[in-house]
């Protein structure tokens, strides 16, 4: 598979894959197609940008024309599709632009790659191409005390957010059923990392606590996240998306649950000790607020399948790897600054046009 596209690169977790890709495989071409939301940052990517297998074309997985004009052009071998709309408070605000770009932007994507690589079922599925889609846990719902998440548990999604991933999910198993679409699917958990944006709970309550702000806690705190570090969840991607057989699913996670309140204890002591503050100044800051509406209160991964059949596994504590994403965060600052008052978005909107 020598031209892989990369939808969402631009993004927190895609611009690790866009970075693992294009420096691990120098003999494959990475296309790495966005449409620079509020999400997508082409300042992830600095350092890859003047790769010769590297090429960026921003554009909108919404529009069929476009997309099918681009696959035929390009006549990528593999899609690794990660572009979405991704945060849960936004979709309870704007369900219809989760639908838009996560149900019928998927259904574009799979139209196009079955178009250009002939998928139909009377011909056996093609081995030399590949459909990866890139999910959530979130689409199995919300677990009680015990009990995981594993590839074969039913799907409950309770947010717009999880809906409209469960239901991108549905079409790409439909597609290997129906037209023999080589595709694998993976739902990960949670992840935390650097350039992830600050409107999710890890990177903002690292900037709120920088510049002395309320930590908004959803009700109790007592929410159960099972934490991945970005880059594992990149080098996961990695071995599924060479690996996996068609019409696989593999579940990814770190077996690293913590409430959401112990989340934010530990960071506030190790941001205490980076920024030489008196221990618990940060923990003053914790404010509880209204909950979300229809919160999950539990998730948790079985990731043993990947681990066993693939031989993947996570490389990082968390400790450690909240630790670095924290030294990140403060070595970034004008990251932090530049995402926060949208000036990235200025920057980059005049660079792209639309094809
Ligand atoms: P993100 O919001 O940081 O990035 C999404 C990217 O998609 C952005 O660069 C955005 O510009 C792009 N995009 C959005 N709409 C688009 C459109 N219509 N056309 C083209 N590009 C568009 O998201 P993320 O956290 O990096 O998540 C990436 C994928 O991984 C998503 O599919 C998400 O569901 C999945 N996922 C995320 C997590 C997590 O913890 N963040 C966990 C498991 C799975
Ligand atoms: P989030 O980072 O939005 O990820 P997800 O909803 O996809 O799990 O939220 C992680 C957890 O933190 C979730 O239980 C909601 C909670 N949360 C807060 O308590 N306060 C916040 O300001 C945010 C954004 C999230």
């Amino acid at each position: 598979m020598k031209k892989i596209l990369i939808t969402g690169g631009a993004g927190f977790i895609g611009s690790h894959v866009v970075r693992l890709f294009v420096n691990k495989y120098p003999n494959k071409q990475i296309v790495n197609l966005d449409k620079l939301t509020y999400a997508g940052n082409l300042q992830n990517l600095i350092d890859v940008e003047h790769q010769p297998n590297y090429k960026f074309i921003k554009g909108d997985i919404t529009d069929a024309t476009f997309i099918n004009g681009l696959f035929e052009a390009e006549l990528f071998d593999a899609v690794l599709h990660l572009a979405a709309e991704s945060h849960v408070d936004r979709s309870i605000t704007n369900p219809l632009e989760f639908v838009m770009t996560n149900v019928i932007g998927t259904v574009n994507l799979l139209n196009a790659a079955k178009q250009i690589w002939g998928c139909n079922k009377d011909k056996v599925t093609p081995t030399d191409k590949r459909f990866y889609h890139v999910s959530t846990d979130e689409v199995y719902g919300s677990l009680g005390d015990e009990g995981l998440f594993t590839e074969t548990t039913s799907y409950d999604p309770h947010s717009p957010y999880s809906a409209s991933k469960a239901s991108s999910d549905h079409f790409v198993r439909a597609y290997f059923d129906t037209y023999n679409m080589p595709c694998v699917i993976s739902n990960c958990s949670n992840n935390y990392g650097p350039n992830h944006f600050p409107e999710k709970l890890i990177p903002l309550c690292i900037n709120n606590i920088k510049n002395n702000k309320p930590l908004p806690i959803y009700g109790k705190g007592e929410n159960i996240r099972d934490w991945l570090y970005v880059e594992d969840h990149a080098s996961a991607i990695d071995v599924i998306f060479h690996q996996a057989k068609n019409g696989t699913t593999y579940n990814i996670g770190g077996h690293n649950e913590w409430t959401n309140i112990a989340v934010i204890r530990l960071l506030c002591q190790i941001m205490d000790s980076k920024l030489n503050r008196p221990v618990g100044t940060s923990e003053q800051l914790i404010t509880f607020v209204k909950d979300r509406a229809g919160h999950d209160l539990r998730y948790a991964i079985d990731s043993s399948k990947l681990q066993t059949e693939l031989g993947w596994k996570p490389s990082l504590q968390f400790e450690e790897g909240l630790a670095k994403t924290v030294d990140w965060y403060l070595a970034n600052e004008e990251w932090l600054a530049s995402v926060t008052s949208g000036d990235y978005k200025n920057y980059y909107d005049n660079q792209y046009v639309n094809r």
